[in-house]
């Protein structure tokens, strides 16, 4: 029997408090999730539900004076050693911060200095993490450029952002996080700002990449159809927590909770006008209140009086391979 991969990252009861001036908000409430080396979890669920916070606590982008994080980010590192990111001194986070472990954006705009070269934005990523001489890192950007498909990568190397399209500054974000070959590739909806063809081309451009360097990616996305395309595993996330968790197979084939099933039911195809999946009749709670009983219950068209008043514990398939937190779910 093939070895099952391992899991690279796992987070252990991660929970995220933001202090703002009208309140606290707990966006995000003892998750719990991991990552198989090599493979693509994506994480779905509606606008607000954590996605991002989740996965930018991996990273620790957050502002620090207003924000208080719990919890563990157990990352094997490339020699082997296991490391909790949550302990981790700056310096030390910063060994691993688009080396080890990279991150993608939505907009990649926000990533990119507009003034200085996309080449040269990509090389000094290469001096400073891998060490190289400045000829060196130029000819290995070339390199990557045309490995995420941009044509012409010796005359792109010297251009401006603003001289790319969307998509091909999209593509330059992803070579600047594949340049120090990570083990984990972050993506938080890096291709919704894209039309849909193009969309498609970015994609099938990180599934290759992902073959060719064996790195596990974590895949934020409103889009099912993605994750059924991309996606080996996915976890849904419902008002800061983890309401489901389950290889991609197993989730289209039997969604437990009942959010994922309303989900399911909402899917835009690739290829379809992007929405966002707001069809679910309701609204998620908010985060600034103490939520009492399940989150999803106002909402569920399975919800039982206990419901109401007892949130369910989390419930674990016996080979452990989904996850469950929902009262009338069968496991
Ligand atoms: N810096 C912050 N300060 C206060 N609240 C925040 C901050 N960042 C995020 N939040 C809140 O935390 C919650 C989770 O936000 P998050 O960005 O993770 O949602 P998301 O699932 O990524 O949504 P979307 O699909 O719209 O990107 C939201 O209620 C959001 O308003
Ligand atoms: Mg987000």
């Amino acid at each position: 029997m093939a070895e099952k991969p391992q899991k690279i990252l796992r987070i252990n009861d991660l929970s995220v408090d933001f202090r703002s001036e009208d309140g606290h908000v707990h966006a995000v409430r003892n998750v719990n999730l991991y990552v198989r080396q090599g493979k693509t979890l994506g994480i779905v669920g509606e606008s607000g539900c954590g996605k991002s916070v989740t996965v930018r606590s991996i990273l620790w982008l957050h502002n620090i004076k207003e924000t208080k994080v719990k919890g563990e980010i157990l990352f094997t590192k490339r020699s082997g050693e296991q490391v909790d990111i949550a302990q981790m001194s700056l310096a030390e986070l910063q060994q691993i911060r688009g080396n080890e472990i990279s991150m993608i954006f939505q907009d990649p705009m926000t990533s990119l200095n507009p003034v200085v070269k996309v080449g040269v934005q990509v090389a000094e990523a290469l001096e400073k993490h891998q060490k190289l001489g400045r000829r060196e890192a130029k000819e290995r950007t070339i390199e990557l450029f045309r490995k995420v498909g941009i044509r012409s990568a010796a005359r792109r190397f010297d251009q401006y952002p603003h001289e790319f399209s969307g998509g091909m500054q999209q593509r330059i974000m992803i070579a600047m996080a594949l340049a120090c070959n990570p083990s984990i590739l972050l993506a938080d909806e890096p291709t919704t700002a894209l039309d849909v063809t193009i969309q498609a081309q970015v994609l099938k451009s990180i599934k290759e990449l992902q073959a060719q360097t064996g790195m596990a990616i974590i895949f934020i996305t409103h889009n099912l159809g993605v994750v059924a395309h991309l996606c080996d595993d996915v976890t849904v996330m419902y008002a800061g927590q983890v309401v489901e968790y389950a290889t991609t197979r197993d989730l289209f084939a039997a969604p437990l909770h009942p959010y994922t099933q309303a989900l399911l039911k909402t899917i835009p195809r690739l290829g379809m006008e992007q929405k966002k999946l707001e069809v679910i009749e309701g609204m998620p709670p908010s985060l600034k209140k103490e939520i009492t009983g399940c989150a999803f219950a106002p909402r569920c068209t399975q919800c039982m009086e206990k419901c109401k008043t007892q949130a369910p514990s989390v419930r674990i398939s016996a080979d452990g391979s989904r996850m469950v937190r929902c009262h009338a779910a069968q496991i």
